[in-house]
């Protein structure tokens, strides 16, 4: 496997110079991700597009948690010592910020320990029975379907010729018997953006529940829970800069008084008194025993860090990777995309050889080790769809904003190099 090593050429030597005087903000933000410093023992930059799985951290991200552990360890919402004070003003600001970054209430925002769990804890708080049903699409994650196909009868809408929801369909799917609508923002394995604010107002017509995954959208561009009228959206902070093991549970503040909490602990009740319990309101309801206080505030500095950019930006410079990746990877004729690409395309490119033996693990395994390219390929937990499109498995490249044109160019040198496997 790929080894690294600290020294090397810093990456303004895998920037384009062109590149480098007509994209700011690239160019000054990749001396900030220590990875994107290292050279791999190719002799090549390493270029890491396997982004949609997790994105790499900025060093204000490192710091957050090792802050943590050298200057103010401390349980949070337990104690009033002077390193707790710092940890509870710290979290409760963090908490704040997540707020105020996504269009909620602060005691909108659930902290969980990933967009999985969000999901999970979702769905035990829906109190769901088995002749529920629960729409959602060909497209979902396993984690957008296995919680709720654990739980009630899934009712699968699929997608249109143009690799978007179809929503007529989706108007069809919904019965009496519809306790909710769970849809992917935006498709991990396709990179299409979907219609969720026309699929959440059909949704709302019928009186339905609304639970949006933003795993691949949340940091992305700008997503607003308040303007797009969702009930639930979820999340996972390692997808946008942030540490493994955090994420966020939104719920509209006016459902909170409608569920009960599905997990007991500690933190959770204002008083128990003869057996009689009473709960907190707000999220500590949902957020029973000791958080993952260090992860949670490297997330904040994740936030504030996409803030000082600014999403608009990010949107753009992923725009213009997206265009760029496009026009590079789709010359390749013995490559097949097997996915539409619609017109809200991110940054997440799916392929493989024609060849349908092609072995897709030893390509990209070589595509690693000699030429330093991370990339990701199988099913992207998402088997549902590539069953329904008779695919077996992809490649998947994902770019995030600290990505250059240079690294595709370097992913297309080294596909240019791999033909003769293709076939
Ligand atoms: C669309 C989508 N939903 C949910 C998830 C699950 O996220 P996590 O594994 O961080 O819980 C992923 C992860 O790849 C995803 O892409």
């Amino acid at each position: 496997m790929m080894q690294t090593r600290l020294s090397g050429p810093t990456i303004a030597a895998n920037v384009d110079p062109a590149e480098r005087q007509s994209k700011p903000l690239t160019t000054s933000v990749r001396g900030d991700f220590p990875l994107l410093i290292r050279e791999s023992t190719t002799g090549r930059p390493s270029v890491y597009l396997d982004n949609a799985a997790t994105t790499l951290k900025p060093q204000p991200v490192i710091d957050a948690i090792s802050a943590y552990y050298r200057e103010y360890t401390s349980n949070v919402g337990r104690a009033n010592h002077q390193f707790a004070e710092i940890v509870n003003a710290k979290f409760e600001s963090c908490r704040e910020n997540v707020a105020s970054f996504m269009g909620a209430k602060k005691r909108e925002v659930i902290f969980t320990s990933g967009c999985t769990d969000s999901i999970n804890l979702a769905s035990m708080l829906l109190n769901l029975e088995r002749d529920d049903e629960v729409v959602v699409s060909i497209l979902e994650h396993h984690s957008n379907y296995l919680p709720w196909q654990s739980r009630a009868r899934v009712k699968t809408v699929l997608t249109d010729g143009t690799g978007v929801i179809d929503l007529d369909r989706l108007r069809d799917a919904i019965t009496p018997r519809t306790r909710l609508v769970a849809l992917t923002y935006l498709s991990n394995v396709t990179g299409n953006v979907q219609p969720v604010r026309e699929a959440i107002r059909i949704a709302r017509e019928r009186g339905v529940l609304v639970f949006i995954d933003a795993a691949q959208a949340m940091g992305h561009f700008p997503v607003d829970v308040t303007e797009l009228g969702c009930d639930f959206l979820a999340f996972s902070a390692h997808k946008m800069l942030g540490p493994t093991g955090v994420g966020v549970l939104y719920i509209r503040e006016d459902l909170h008084r409608h569920l009960r909490p599905v997990r007991y602990g500690g933190g959770m009740v204002s008083n128990i008194k003869h057996g009689a319990v009473t709960y907190r309101d707000g999220p500590a309801m949902f957020e029973a025993g000791t958080p993952n206080i260090e992860g949670i505030l490297a997330f904040g500095a994740a936030v504030s860090y996409i803030q000082r950019l600014g999403l608009p930006a990010i949107a753009q410079r992923l725009n213009e990777l997206e265009q760029y990746g496009w026009k590079q990877l789709s010359q390749f004729e013995e490559l097949i995309f097997p996915f539409p690409r619609h017109a809200d395309h991110a940054a997440i490119f799916t392929f493989r050889p024609r060849s349908e033996t092609c072995d897709l693990s030893f390509l990209v395994q070589i595509l690693s080790d000699t030429y330093g390219i991370a990339l990701n390929q199988g099913y992207q937990c998402s088997q549902p769809l590539y069953e329904w499109r008779g695919v077996r498995g992809a490649i998947r490249t994902s770019l995030y904003f600290y990505n250059t044109f240079s690294e595709i160019d370097q992913l297309v040198d080294g596909l240019r190099e791999l033909r003769p496997f293709f076939a």
